[in-house]
């Protein structure tokens, strides 16, 4: 089904001259359920995002948000369309090996922070090194330096719920980064935290990004984060309306945010 991009308004989807393109969507389409009951979710969704950028996705509740970044994580199977994620087309893997590249490349940052209650942050942190099959005291020496870059290593044997939601938020960042991906999707990382926190871990990101050449994409309802963003897309009804430069468009800084849109 990729007849959706009808009415679809002209996007500046492309990227910009000599930048390398981390995630490239076109005419994405997702639908859940079937006959009355169905949700049209993603109805043509073309956009690319720039390796090393930090793109927001903004947009009314229930608009597609969630299920974008869910197809671009490779979580969820788009129904069609075309998707490209670092070279690669989920569509063309099979399941384990779906599994092992998501497990290499890809990091996800849900908006509850899902952290195991019962084990310490550092087992939390280490989980997705285990899944790639690292040796457990490989794993959890990644956790550890994850964890100190995120500023929490006095708090590496804690368990979450000593720790406050920032601090979670914070867990929650370093267990996406810890084997290293290329590409991090997170889903409203900052709803939870107050503005100063928030700020905090926007901060994070934005430097984590920068120092891995890490491409970002962050949906978010905050205005107040609006100024770390490379671009903002603006999503409407299962569709990407606009693209804009961020006002935080640090293109000396980080060379990553041009071919921004009108
Ligand atoms: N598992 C599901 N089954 C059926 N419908 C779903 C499912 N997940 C999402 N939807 C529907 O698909 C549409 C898009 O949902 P999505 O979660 O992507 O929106 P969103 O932009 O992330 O919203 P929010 O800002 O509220 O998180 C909504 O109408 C939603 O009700
Ligand atoms: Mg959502």
């Amino acid at each position: 089904m990729t007849s959706a991009s009808t009415n679809v308004p002209a996007v500046p989807t492309a990227a910009s001259p000599g930048r390398e393109i981390a995630v490239r969507c076109r005419a994405v389409t997702k639908t859940y359920g079937t006959g009355n009951s169905a949700v049209k979710a993603l109805r043509g969704v073309d956009i690319d995002v720039h390796s090393g950028e930090l793109l927001m996705l903004v947009g009314p509740s229930g608009c597609g948000k969630t299920t974008l970044i869910s197809v671009i994580a490779g979580v969820l199977d788009r129904d069609g369309g075309e998707c490209t994620v670092l070279g690669e087309d989920y569509a063309r893997m099979r399941s384990d090996a779906k599994t092992t590249f998501r497990g290499r490349n890809v990091g996800f940052v849900f908006q509850a922070f899902n952290l195991i209650p019962t084990l310490t942050i550092a087992e939390n942190v280490s989980v997705p090194m285990l899944i790639n099959g690292s040796p457990r005291t490989a794993a959890m020496k990644a956790a550890k330096d994850m964890l100190a870059q995120v500023g929490l290593g006095e708090r590496v044997n804690d368990i979450p719920s000593r720790l406050s939601g920032g601090q979670q938020q914070r867990v929650a960042i370093a267990r996406a980064l810890v084997h290293q991906p290329r590409l991090l999707v997170c889903d409203e990382p900052t709803s939870a935290l107050d503005h100063v926190t928030g700020q905090k871990v926007m901060e994070l990101l934005r430097q984590v990004a920068s120092a891995h050449e890490l491409s970002l994409v962050v949906v978010t309802h905050d205005q107040r984060i609006f100024e770390f963003a490379d671009r903002i897309a603006e999503m409407d009804d299962g569709h990407i309306m606009r693209i804009t430069a961020g006002s935080g468009h640090k293109v000396a800084a980080h060379g990553a945010a041009t071919g921004a849109g009108r």
